[in-house]
Order: C-alpha cells, then structure tokens, then sequence
C-alpha cells in the first residue's frame, strides 16, 4: 500500500506533499476505491458559501467498495465479531460473504417497505450486528441514514425525526445494558405521538420485551426480512450525494443534523484508520464506541470495513458483568487495536489494578484515545498499564463534522507525549487564530483551533440549515474551517487540545450545549430561570452544573433538584443529567441582561476568589450568596 506510512520521515514526507499538492495526494489514495465513474476534479470548494465537493462528478457506492471489491479475496474472512453484553450468551461473527448477504437482503427489505434513495431512515437501535447492517443497507440504496443513540429520551429522538422528516425508523423491542434492560421500543412508541412523518417501524427482537405493535405502522424485523432475495445491485451514487446525518450538540438549543457525503467519506475514514491505527490484515481491531456517535460510524463500521478489517462491536458496557471486562474481551479475541474513550479509561482505573491483572493483554499494539482530552494520569495509567510500556497511545483529536481523525500520532511512527494529540494527519492544514482572526504562528503560541483547506471528510452542510451551517464553522474567522475548541501549539510543534471555547461542554465524551441543558431544566414547572456551565470531573471530564432560579414555595429544595434531574432525564436523557445543582434567588448579569458564566465557571469549579472585573454586573450582590451556597 503506497500511501501507508511508515516511518517519521515517510510521515514528513507525506505531510508536504499534501500541502504542496492536496489534489494529486488525495486523488493517489481515491484511486485504490472502485468508482463506476472517475471524478473531473478532485476537489472544488470555498469556504465562504460554504461549497465543498470532493471528486466532483465521481459515481460509486460506498458499500461496494466495502463488498465486491473485496469479496474476493476477503469473503470469509471475520467482518463483524460482535460480544453481547451477557458474557454467558453466544457471540456472533458474520464474515464479508455473510455480512454482504445479510445487507444486501435487508436493502431489498427496504425497498419492499418503500424506502427510495434520499429518504432518511432513522435507526434507534442496540449495538448488534443489524444496526451496521442497517447502515450499510441504507447505504447499498441509496437511503440517509440517520442513527439516534439509544440512550436518547423520547423527546430528543422525535426533535431528530421532525428534523429530518423521516418516514420510517429502525428499532428493537429493548436493549441490554449491564444488568438493565432498556424498554426501546415504548420510547419510540412516545416519540411518534409527535412524529406524523413516520408510517414504518421495523422492530429487532433482542430483549424479548413485551411491546405494543401497532397495526398497519410497526413491523418485526424478522417478517420484514422473511423470504427477501439476498441479491442487490447496488444504487450508483454521485460523489457528493448524502450518506448519513448524524445530530450533535452545538452552542444554540437545538441539535445539528451534519451531513456527511459518501465519495469524500469513504477515502478519508479509510485513510485515517489505516494509517492511525497501522492495521494489517487479520488484526482485529476494537473501537468501544456506540455506532450512534460519529466514532461508532467511522471507526466500527465505515472504516474497518473499508479497509477490509475485522472489526469488533461491543454490546454492554465496561463494567459488566465486572470492571475486568474489556480486558476479557482484548483477551478472548487477541485483539490488536483498542480504541476507547478518556472517561472509560478513568472510570476503569478507579477500580484499581485488581480487575486488569487475570489478562495478559499481550494481542494488543496500538491503544487510542478520543472524544475529550486526556489527562496526564490517565495517559500514563493506560499507557504503562494496559499496553505495558510497550504500545503507542494515539490521541486521537476530531468531531463529528471533521469525519475522521484530524490530528494523531500515527501509531509506532510519531513519538507520543502525554496529553497532546501531536501532529495534524497529511492533507490537514492547521491554523491557530487569536480572537482577533491573526493567525499565530511559530511555535508556543495558544488560541482557536481552525483549519485552513477542506479534507475529504469534512461536513459538507447541516440538514436544511446551511445557513446555521456557514454560520457556526464558517463565519466567526473568515476563510477557515473552525473547529470551537481552544489549543496549544508547544516548543516542539505539537498540539495539545485545550477544550472547548464555546458553550459547549463535553461530558464523558459527550457533546452537549448549555442552552440545550438549560432548556431542559426549564421545562421543569418551578424553574425560572438557569444557567449550566461545566466543572472538572474526577471521572467524565467535565461534569454538568446547573444554577436555577425556582419557585420553592412549600416544596424542599432536595426533592426539587430531583425533580428537576428527572426532567433533563425526560427531555434530553440520562447522559444530560446535571451532577450539580444549585438553587439560587438570582444569577449575575451584565446590566445588558447577559448571564455572566465567567462568574458562574469559576464558582463551579471551586475557585471562590478572582472573579476579575465585577463592576459592570447589574447585580453584584448575587456573587457573594451563590459562593456560599456552592454545592
Ligand atoms: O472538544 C473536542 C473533543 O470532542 C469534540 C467533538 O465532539 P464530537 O463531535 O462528539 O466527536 C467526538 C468524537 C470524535 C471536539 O470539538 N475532542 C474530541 N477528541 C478529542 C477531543 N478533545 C481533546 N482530545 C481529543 N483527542
């Protein structure tokens, strides 16, 4: 493979060719794919619209590219090796061929329930091996897919649905996590009180829940699928035709449905995943995400896939049936690559070394990091501990929008160092911005991270909402791609992510808006007013902080909070839940009307002393009560 790097100065090398020549570059890795129809250009954009097409009039369907062009010499060769959450029940392994069969048989499915290309096809599901063949059979017609992380509320998943007005959704009748079982099903039931768009349930039968079918909407999988021909052809795409949304959280209430397309997609999660990861054929490779965030999607499933890899999805959670479950699973499958997050490296080391040490571990060669920053001790836990001195971390930085990994070591070839992502992957261009828009340059210098020329998986737009798209990346520093998080380029060159700059708070991993919490809280009939900003958090990173103005009158203010938990719980889900919240008779305010976070920030985080200038604060008496009352 000519464009596997190998070595530090194959990476240097690499890097400014992709710089010098971003077309060529990207066009020599394009070639390995099957296009039934090659591209004019390799790439035509602005920022300022924005407009960015990546092999411009190209034709293809991703999933031959993950199908027929492999079969041949990977047919039986483990695709998916799934490990349900009850270590006692039978794993599953589907090879390409069988995979291929499964996908191909669930798109005519589609198809026989009416879905054509372009519609959006909402997929509410476990982590089985029918929520990937639920993609890729999307992807084999031609149909968006849209995948919902299960652990989403009702209300959170109808707000998606209305969005993207999608006509049918893909579900189970509940989902296995540790030792609950989640009633799926009667959460879909809930959103589609709200939902006119959506006339098909497809439902997976995994818990053996009871559930309300409802007649003439909502199907079995297993009837769905019944007697279907497992002969597809697949639909032909044009490059720059839309493969998936997925929703994320941005600094305003509502979630953002990014847009990714499939040519650009497809060479650019291929690429990084090679490359990061340094995957060889036959290694088995474990990313501990859930397909419905960006992670799940790019590197359990497009990714490996693509690149012919054996990937393994996990069902349950780290600590079930024990805390030493991870490690049993990279010792039951040898697996080769294990890619998790920050907040479940330290939940697990929290248990201490006793759960690690029956594993010997020794399968594994790179182990990866991503979705927030890494702490040093944590760094160094995973690093000594679970790869043994004796494999390279690969801090991964990226997001939702960006596709794929933007800046990592390329496992085994750049030198690590704690807590920095390192160096940018060829093909990006990174530029540090002061508030003013001056790029920084040199080394030792801090500020926004942007980026300053498109990669093939960049977010081509936010569904039906280009504006909002222009907007939120493309406005604030004309020219440049921004990213919202702050970071540091040090003596050496190397990047640390510093975190968000924005109302954007990342909780174990998680992307949330304050606006978005807030506006949950406020749901909550005895709320007033409320502010949500984040604070350091043993564990999750950042944890959430909520001051609320509520009407007490005869109701104790414990038994509110809890109420008040419940109904972010309702709103948005668990995972929004504040850890802390403090009720208060007011927050401090500009004499504009502006909630000063700065303020409500540094009493979260505990540090009750330098509040800066406090003068033009309409209510300065407010800051000396909420010190006191701190949680
Ligand atoms: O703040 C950065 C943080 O996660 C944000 C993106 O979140 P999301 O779109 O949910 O995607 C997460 C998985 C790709 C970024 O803006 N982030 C992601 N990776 C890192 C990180 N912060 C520090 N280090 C990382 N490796």
């Amino acid at each position: 493979m000519p464009y596997k790097i190998r070595t530090l100065s194959g990476y240097l090398h690499e890097y400014q060719k992709s710089v010098l020549d971003p077309e060529e570059f990207w066009a020599r890795i394009a070639e390995s794919f099957h296009w039934k129809k090659s591209w004019d250009k390799v790439v035509e954009w602005n920022f300022s619209e924005p407009n960015i097409k990546w092999f411009v009039n190209a034709r293809l369907n991703i999933t031959e590219n993950i199908f027929e062009r492999n079969l041949f010499t990977l047919g039986d060769r483990p695709a998916i090796i799934w490990e349900p959450n009850d270590p006692e029940e039978t794993n599953r392994i589907l090879t390409y061929r069988q995979l291929f069969e499964k996908v191909c048989g669930f798109a005519n499915t589609l198809k026989n329930l009416g879905v054509k290309k372009g519609d959006r096809v909402i997929i509410y599901m476990p982590m089985v091996p029918e929520t990937a063949i639920a993609m890729l059979a999307c992807a084999r017609i031609g149909a968006v897919h849209s995948v919902v992380f299960a652990g989403f509320s009702a209300q959170s998943l109808a707000d998606r649905i209305i969005d993207c007005e999608a006509g049918i959704i893909l579900t189970s009748d509940g989902n296995f996590r540790g030792s609950k079982i989640i009633d799926t099903k009667s959460v879909v039931d809930k959103a589609l009180e709200q939902c006119s768009s959506v006339n098909t349930v497809v439902v997976l039968k995994r818990t053996n829940t009871e559930v309300n079918m409802q007649e003439g909407r909502d199907i079995w999988w297993h009837d769905a699928i019944k007697g279907v021909s497992t002969e597809n052809i697949a639909e032909e795409m044009d490059a720059e035709e839309m493969l998936f949304i997925l929703y994320t959280s941005g600094s305003t209430g509502k979630p953002k449905g990014v847009v990714h397309s499939s040519g650009g997609y497809m060479v650019y999660t291929y690429y990084t995943f090679m490359n990061v990861f340094q995957y060889n054929q036959g290694d088995v490779f474990w990313c501990t995400a859930d397909v419905g965030w960006i992670t799940g999607h790019s590197y359990i499933v497009y990714g490996p896939l693509l690149a012919g890899a054996t990937t393994l999805m996990f069902e349950g959670v780290p600590t079930y049936p024990d805390p030493g479950r991870f490690w049993a699973i990279v010792d039951k499958y040898k697996i080769n690559q294990f890619y998790t997050a920050p907040t479940a490296i330290r939940a697990l080391m929290a248990f201490g070394n006793e759960p690690v040490e029956p594993y010997s571990l020794e399968s594994l060669r790179v182990i990866g990091t991503v979705g927030e920053p890494i702490n040093e001790e944590a760094w160094h836990w995973y690093h000594d501990f679970i790869g043994k001195n004796n494999c390279p971390i690969v801090d991964t930085w990226w997001q939702t929008e960006t596709g794929g990994i933007l800046i990592s070591p390329i496992a085994g070839v750049t030198p690590t160092k704690p807590a920095y992502a390192t160096l940018p992957l060829p093909g990006i261009q990174l530029a540090i911005l002061d508030d003013d828009g001056n790029e920084l340059r040199g080394k030792s210098v801090e500020g926004n991270l942007c980026i300053k020329y498109p990669w093939p998986g960049i977010i081509r737009t936010l569904y039906g909402d280009h504006e909002r798209c222009r907007q939120t990346y493309f406005d604030k520093f004309k020219g440049y791609y921004f990213t919202g998080d702050g970071v540091r380029r040090d003596e050496e060159g190397y990047y640390r992510i510093m975190g968000r700059v924005d109302d954007v708070i990342n909780v174990s991993g998680h992307r949330f808006g304050t606006a978005e919490i807030e506006s949950a809280i406020n749901e909550h009939p005895r709320v007033v007013e409320s502010a949500v900003v984040g604070y350091p958090h043993k564990i999750k990173g950042q944890g959430i902080y909520a001051f609320a103005i509520c009407d007490l009158s005869g109701q104790s203010s414990e038994i509110l909070k809890n109420e008040i938990k419940q109904t972010v719980n309702k709103v948005i889900g668990p995972i929004a839940k504040p850890d802390k919240i403090q009720i208060v008779s007011g927050l401090p305010k500009t004499r504009s009307g502006k909630i000063m976070r700065r303020i409500l920030r540094k009493v979260a985080e505990g540090d009750g002393t330098d509040f800066g200038d406090t003068s033009t604060l309409l209510n300065p008496e407010v800051v000396e009560e909420i010190i006191k009352g701190k949680e």
